[in-house]
C-alpha cells in the first residue's frame, strides 16, 4: 500500500448508492454465518436501504466518511452524537463511532489506523471529550484493534439482534486526548 495514496473525505447525498453498496458488502462479510440468511437479508433491507442512508447523509450532525486507497473506496465510518445510557459516557461530551468498516481487501493493511486517527482528530476538533462504540462480543479482531487505540470496557453491553438472531454488543470508550503509545 502506498501511504500517500490514502484519502479520506466526508460523504454526501451523492454518495448514497456507493455507501449502500459498501455498507451491505462489509456488513455481510463481517456477520455472515453468525445469523440466518433470512435475518441477514432483513437486516440489510431495514438499515441499509437507499432512503434511510440518504436521510442520514442529509443530516448535518450525522458524519459519514469514506476512505480511498487510490481511486478505490476502501472503507467507511459513521460518527454521530447520540444519547447513551452508559454512565461514564453520559458524564462527558461524547461522540459515538457508530460504524467502522473496511472492505475485506484492505483489512490488515494499515488503512484502519489512518481512519481511526482521522476519527479521533475529527472528534477532538469538534470539541468532544470522549468516543464510544459498540462491538459484537465475539468480534475479537475489531476488539483487539479498538483496544490498541486505547478503548476500554465500560462494563455495559446491549442486545444487538440481527433479525431473530440474538447478539450482544459491548460498549467501549476512550477519552479523545489520551496519548496511546504506538498510535
Ligand atoms: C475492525 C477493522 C476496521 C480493524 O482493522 P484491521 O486492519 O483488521 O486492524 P489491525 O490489523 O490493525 O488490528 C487487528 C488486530 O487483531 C488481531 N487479530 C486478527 N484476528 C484476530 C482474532 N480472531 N482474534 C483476536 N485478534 C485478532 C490482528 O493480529 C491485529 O493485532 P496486531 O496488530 O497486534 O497484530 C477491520 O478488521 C474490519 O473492517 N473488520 C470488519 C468490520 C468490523 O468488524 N468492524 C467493526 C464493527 S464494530
Amino acid at each position: 500500500m502506498v501511504e500517500n495514496s490514502i484519502h479520506i473525505r466526508r460523504a454526501g447525498v451523492a454518495d448514497a448508492s456507493l455507501l449502500k453498496s459498501l455498507s451491505e458488502t462489509t456488513f455481510f462479510d463481517t456477520f455472515t454465518g453468525t445469523c440466518t440468511p433470512e435475518d441477514m437479508e432483513g437486516y440489510l433491507e431495514e438499515y441499509y436501504n437507499l432512503p434511510q442512508i440518504t436521510r442520514e447523509l442529509q443530516d448535518p450532525s450525522d458524519y459519514y466518511f469514506l476512505i480511498y486507497v487510490g481511486a478505490q473506496p476502501a472503507g467507511y465510518m459513521r460518527l454521530k452524537q447520540d444519547p447513551s445510557e452508559v454512565e461514564i459516557v453520559k458524564k462527558h461530551r461524547a461522540i459515538e463511532l457508530k460504524r467502522f468498516y473496511l472492505d475485506k481487501a484492505f483489512i490488515g493493511t494499515g488503512v484502519s489506523k489512518t481512519l481511526m486517527n482521522f476519527a479521533l482528530d475529527f472528534a477532538a476538533k469538534q470539541g468532544y471529550e470522549m468516543m464510544w462504540l459498540g462491538v459484537w462480543e465475539y468480534n475479537h479482531r475489531a476488539q483487539k484493534f479498538y483496544r490498541k487505540f486505547g478503548f476500554q470496557d465500560t462494563g455495559a453491553s446491549h442486545p444487538f439482534p440481527i433479525g431473530n438472531t440474538p447478539q450482544t454488543d459491548i460498549w467501549l470508550y476512550r477519552f479523545i486526548r489520551k496519548e496511546v503509545p504506538g498510535q
